[in-house]
């Protein structure tokens, strides 16, 4: 039996940089689930299908073939058999994943490829619904929050890490619309799993918080 961390919390909450510490320190598979629905949004773009017609995202979506694999202990994600790492990361692309990933079509294909993965691996993946729908039986299970605030902060640092220039009121706002998307869609919405634990990193270090999620683990 694999053994499986499940992280789960909303956009800028600081999931993935968790999530890869703790991989690293219990030599787990770190799988981004996010970086998925990403890639299946930028083959959207690039198909030019808009987030509301349905019917092309239902019957295109399978055009997307969508694995990962791992170089230098680093997820990369392949769409169609293509790298998409270095053009998955844009406000753009997120947006799209977070308007797409409502469709039931979209949520099947990529969870069961996500299934598959944990019950090969020990893993810790990250999400929205990992907890509550991809790994129900998760041993561990953490919904990891921040105010608003502080994960606008976050992300506008992380772009301006890469010189990318931004507004940080614009961001605050496409993270409370990215937050209202993902909790209100019918499918797989974000929430706490009933049995996950809580964690708010508004006031936490990063290794304040992976000592927290290190220490549920037995
Ligand atoms: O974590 P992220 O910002 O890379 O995720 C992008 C979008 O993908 C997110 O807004 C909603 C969707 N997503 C999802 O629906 N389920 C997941 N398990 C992970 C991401």
């Amino acid at each position: 039996m694999s053994y499986q961390i499940a992280i789960d919390g909303p956009a800028g909450a600081g999931k993935s940089t968790i999530a890869k510490r703790v991989a690293k320190e219990k030599g787990f598979i770190y799988v981004d689930t996010g970086a998925m629905y990403r890639a299946m949004a930028y083959f959207f773009i690039t198909e030019n299908i808009k987030p509301d017609d349905e019917v092309a995202i239902e019957t295109k979506c399978g055009e997307a073939d969508i694995t990962i694999c791992y170089e230098n202990g680093e997820q990369v994600v392949l769409l169609n058999g293509k790298n998409v790492n270095g053009v998955i990361r844009t406000e753009e692309v997120g947006n799209m994943a977070s308007a797409t990933s409502k469709y039931p079509k979209v949520r099947e294909r990529l969870t069961a490829l996500q299934k598959e993965l944990a019950e090969r691996e020990n893993v810790v993946m990250d999400g929205r619904d990992i907890g509550t729908c991809v790994l129900p039986g998760a041993d561990v299970k953490v919904y990891l929050t921040a105010s608003a605030k502080v994960r606008a902060k976050r992300r506008f640092d992380e772009l301006a890490a890469k010189g990318e220039v931004c507004d940080i009121s614009k961001i605050e706002e496409d993270i409370i619309k990215r937050d209202e998307q993902d909790m209100n869609r019918p499918i797989a919405p974000l929430r706490q799993a009933e049995d996950a634990v809580l964690v708010d990193s508004s006031e936490m270090s990063i290794d304040e918080v992976v000592e927290k999620i290190m220490s549920l683990c037995v």
